[in-house]
């Protein structure tokens, strides 16, 4: 996005990654402003989202992408703990994220929020309950949202990804997982880091100006609608 002229607000709760981005976006010659903060709670995303006006005077595109993947176990092993804190950070936080912005967005009468969920939301992947849950939930998340604010000029779209190749997510799942994921897609490879990158950059564009409400499956022929 920062190639195509976006300035950038790069929100996380670890702030150091963050500042590494927010230079090679900075040497694209494009404005940034890296925020720490955590999705999931409301007091933060709504400091980080009126900060962000303060600098830049507008939000144009929200991508929610935060997200945790939760263990990997059955069921009656999952605790409630993580079943919050998986709900909380995927879900919750597209919401409030969503929740802080939309007033500006509908303010300008402009808008594109791209929604983060996976194809596991989409048609489920056992020994994933929390993670599937989230998922779906953001799917139902990105529907409701696109029939009430598509009169504001908004448009709401959500990409379900395959198994991604070589984020700090992926690399942090066990074997064992990652191989049943693999597995599970027909092309035979994970999907790239550019390739949902893109997907979302699209979305986020002019060009897709009579999208909204879509899932939009980037799983290499998994989970065909
Ligand atoms: N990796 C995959 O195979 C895959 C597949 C489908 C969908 N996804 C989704 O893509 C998105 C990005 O995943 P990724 O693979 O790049 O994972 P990642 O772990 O590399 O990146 C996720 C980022 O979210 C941040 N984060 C976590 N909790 C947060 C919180 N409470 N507040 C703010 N930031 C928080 C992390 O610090 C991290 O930088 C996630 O929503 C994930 O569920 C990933």
């Amino acid at each position: 996005m920062a190639l195509d002229g976006a300035d950038l607000v790069l929100i996380d709760k670890d702030l150091e990654p963050l500042e590494k981005v927010a230079e090679e976006v900075r040497r694209l010659g494009r404005r940034v402003l890296a925020i720490k903060a955590d999705v999931s709670k409301w007091g933060d995303v709504y400091r980080a989202v009126e900060e962000a006006v303060k600098v830049f005077g507008h939000i144009d595109i929200l991508v929610n992408n935060a997200g945790i993947e939760g263990p990997f176990d059955f069921v009656e092993n999952i605790s409630e703990e993580d079943w919050d804190a998986v709900i909380n950070v995927n879900l919750k936080g597209a919401f409030l994220c969503v929740k802080a912005v939309v007033p500006y967005m509908k303010k300008q009468g402009y808008g594109r929020i791209v929604n983060v969920a996976s194809v596991a939301g989409v048609e489920g992947n056992a020994k994933m309950t929390p993670y599937c849950a989230a998922k779906a939930g953001m799917i139902g998340l990105t529907k409701a949202l696109a029939e009430e604010l598509a009169p504001y000029g908004i448009r709401v779209n959500v990409v379900a990804p395959a198994l991604i190749e070589g984020t700090a997510l992926t690399d942090r799942l066990p074997k064992e997982q990652r191989e049943f994921l693999a597995r599970k897609i027909p092309l035979g490879r994970l999907c790239k880091l550019h390739e949902v990158a893109d997907l979302i950059k699209f979305l986020a564009s002019d060009a897709a100006d009579f999208l909204t409400g879509y899932v939009h499956i980037l799983a290499g022929g998994r989970a065909r609608a």
